[in-house]
């Protein structure tokens, strides 16, 4: 079961690499962002080394680029823009140069923290997944100096047990084993700097109890701080089959569970498991997001990359996820 979640990180990437290719990714407004002018490059040449190194991942990838339907490429972006835009609220939001910190839970392949990690010199990115994608991570991240540059690294060999450089650490770490998390992010951050936890599509795969301890014990760690969290709700009518069918199609096809899809079944419930610990929250569906956030400019910008007649289909798919803001 740990390997068909681990390997829901390739169904991830290659979305993003798709959304990338047809150009729906960066966003205009990051386009204009110095910082995150190599966006595209960095990104492809993540994807040439997988290539080297995993021809089956690689393989995955390739097929979902190749399928690359503009409905995938719509919430690709709406997702990836939605988490970095809220990344970047909450960094501005702080004191000028104040210092911050990610943990990003369940990071896969993502890369946001190259781009983020130029743009805000005081902000400290840990990284965290299962052994596997952490060490396949970091032989990429090794294999480019582009990738060392930025990350602070110093040129030669690095361990893939243990990556970390002054501001950027990659741990593995199985996010069911909380007294394994706790250590690990007890012995690389500090629990007076802000910090931003976010979980990108990671809790759905998480079982209830173990994903309720690692919400209350992550935020009861940190003076102060927001978690960010993405994920499917299984919708709450009873003529909604969003979630069962979703549930049913994983299992067939992967023997993947999302156990907590249905228990969450809506934005209200899906917010309650930040409550305790939270002095405010904020979710949105991310149809909700793409109706109010998106500008105008930047629909027309969608609209002309890829033609898309199923507007209705993008608005069921788009109010079964939600992004959820907690504060604390
Ligand atoms: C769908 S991928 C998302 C990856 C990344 N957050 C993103 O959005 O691009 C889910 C990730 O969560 C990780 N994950 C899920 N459960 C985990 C656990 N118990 N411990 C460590 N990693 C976990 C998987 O290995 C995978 O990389």
């Amino acid at each position: 079961m740990d390997r068909a979640v681990q390997q829901t990180d390739y169904d991830a990437f290659s979305c993003k690499i798709s959304a990338i290719a047809k150009k729906y990714l960066p966003c205009q407004k990051q386009l204009e962002l110095r910082e995150f002018s190599d966006y595209p490059e960095l990104h492809m040449a993540y994807a040439q080394s997988l290539k080297n190194l995993s021809r089956r991942a690689y393989g995955k990838v390739q097929k979902a680029v190749q399928s690359s339907m503009p409905l995938m490429n719509y919430g690709t972006y709406v997702r990836t823009v939605a988490v970095d835009i809220a990344i970047e609220q909450y960094i501005n939001g702080l004191p000028k140069g104040s210092k911050v910190q990610v943990l990003n839970l369940g990071c896969g392949s993502d890369l946001r923290m190259i781009n983020f990690m130029s743009r805000y010199p005081q902000l400290r990115w840990i990284d965290l997944d299962f052994r596997e994608s952490v060490h396949l991570k970091a032989k990429i991240l090794n294999s480019d100096d582009r990738f060392r540059q930025r990350l602070g690294f110093p040129a030669g060999d690095l361990s893939e047990e243990d990556y970390v450089s002054g501001r950027y650490v990659l741990h593995s770490c199985n996010l069911n084993l909380i007294e394994d998390v706790l250590e690990i992010i007890q012995e690389h951050t500090d629990p007076d700097v802000p910090t931003l936890v976010l979980t990108e599509c990671v809790l759905c795969y998480m079982k209830f109890k173990p994903s309720q301890v690692l919400i209350d014990e992550v935020m009861s760690l940190y003076q102060t701080g927001m978690w960010l969290s993405y994920d499917p709700i299984g919708g709450e009518t009873s003529t909604d089959r969003f979630g069962s069918i979703m549930q049913s199609n994983l299992r067939e096809s992967r023997q993947l569970d999302l156990p907590t899809l249905m228990v969450f079944n809506s934005a209200t419930k899906y917010a309650q498991r930040f409550k305790s610990n939270a002095t405010s929250t904020d979710i949105r569906t991310m149809w909700q997001y793409y109706q109010t956030e998106t500008i105008p400019q930047e629909k027309q910008r969608l609209k002309s990359l890829q033609f898309l007649d199923e507007i209705e289909e993008l608005e069921i798919i788009l109010s079964h996820y939600v992004l959820l803001k907690a504060f604390w």
